[in-house]
């Protein structure tokens, strides 16, 4: 006994920030960032909260699977960060929708969507749970430094949303961390203790990246992650009918792709409306395809995503059972 996903939301902020408005603040251009990432516009939280569009991602997938709030036997939030350090995301979330359960949220980076399936997926197969709804959202925007023209064109806010109920959808599930935090890290600043001698605390709250060993590290692990999910789930890689991979990059998606010589059609991007939402991407991606009725019954869906961390996970399943 697992899960199966019974409906899914989404919600980003209204202000699209385009390329060509970052060319007014940092040396870039649109043609710099289309080509090597595939980006054309980001959202950025302007008048609304993180938890604003938390509860409308959430609201919808609650609508999308016809559950009211008080169904629900877990709320699992996916986030760097809430609004408030304390409470979590997801207890802010629970109070607006009113539901009576217990309430946490997750940080695994990027890869936090996938982190909650399997959390998720353990509250079912433990008969903890029957209805599960998990919330990724992101509010990467405050964490970028906007002088930064290596790191601000790449990210954007949003929120995705998925209802979970016990059912069979799951094919294959699995997660791997490499405990590395040089490569990628937005250090925590506060001002120091009187006690504080460490200096630790004091760096910039800004997000830093190697972009060509992320690069490189994503597009290894994700194509491993493909051969060893299809094996475990005892199918090939031609069987799958859709991968949604973590949006960060178009040239990442594509490298992928070519290795595991697929066709285009089965790999959604929207990356160049939202640009990188962290772990709201997967989720996102999923409720514009759902929403548009692409799935059909039985249809294999491949997820992955890969994070800070290094983080990473992957996930198959067969969509409606
Ligand atoms: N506009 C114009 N020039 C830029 C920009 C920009 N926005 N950003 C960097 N450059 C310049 C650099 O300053 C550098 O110039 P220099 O040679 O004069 O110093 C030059 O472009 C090349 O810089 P690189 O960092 O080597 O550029 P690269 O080709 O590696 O592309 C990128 C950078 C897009 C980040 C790439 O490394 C990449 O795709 N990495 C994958 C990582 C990624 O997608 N991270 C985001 C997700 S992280 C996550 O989700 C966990």
């Amino acid at each position: 006994m697992s899960f199966t996903i019974i409906g899914t939301g989404r919600s980003v902020p209204p202000l699209a920030v385009k390329n060509s408005d970052l060319s007014k603040i940092v040396e870039t251009s649109d043609e710099w960032i289309t080509s090597r990432t595939g980006i054309k516009e980001r959202r950025v939280l302007s008048g609304e909260t993180l938890l604003d569009i938390s509860e409308k991602a959430a609201l919808a997938a609650l609508k999308n699977s016809g559950t009211d709030a008080k169904e629900l036997d877990l709320i699992l939030c996916t986030t760097l960060q809430g609004d408030y350090i304390t409470p979590s995301l997801a207890c802010m979330v629970m109070e607006r929708l009113g539901a009576e359960c217990p309430a946490f949220d997750i940080n695994a980076a990027c890869s936090g969507f996938i982190y909650a399936l399997d959390l998720a997926s353990s509250y079912f197969e433990t008969k903890r749970a029957k209805k599960i709804l998990i919330v990724s959202a992101e509010h990467l925007s405050k964490f970028l430094d906007w002088s930064d023209r290596r790191t601000c064109v790449l990210f954007g806010d949003g929120a995705g949303a998925a209802v979970l109920k016990a059912g069979e959808s799951l094919l294959a599930l699995s997660l791997r961390a490499k405990g590395n935090y040089s490569v990628l890290n937005i250090p925590s600043n506060v001002p120091p203790t009187p006690f504080d001698v460490s200096g630790g605390y004091q760096k910039k709250q800004f997000l830093t990246m190697n972009g060509q060993e992320i690069y490189k590290f994503a597009v290894t692990t994700v194509a491993e992650d493909v051969i060893s999910a299809t094996k475990k789930a005892g199918i090939t890689a031609d069987d799958i009918d859709y991968f949604l991979l973590h949006q960060a990059n178009g040239r990442i998606i594509d490298a992928v792709r070519q290795r595991m010589n697929q066709p285009e059609s089965k790999f959604p991007v929207n990356l160049m409306n939202y640009g990188n939402t962290s772990s709201a991407t997967v989720p996102i991606l999923l409720d514009e395809l759902n929403s548009e009725n692409r799935f059909k019954k039985g249809d294999l869906i491949f997820m992955s995503a890969f994070g800070a961390g290094l983080t990473s996970g992957v996930c198959i399943i067969k969509w409606g059972y």
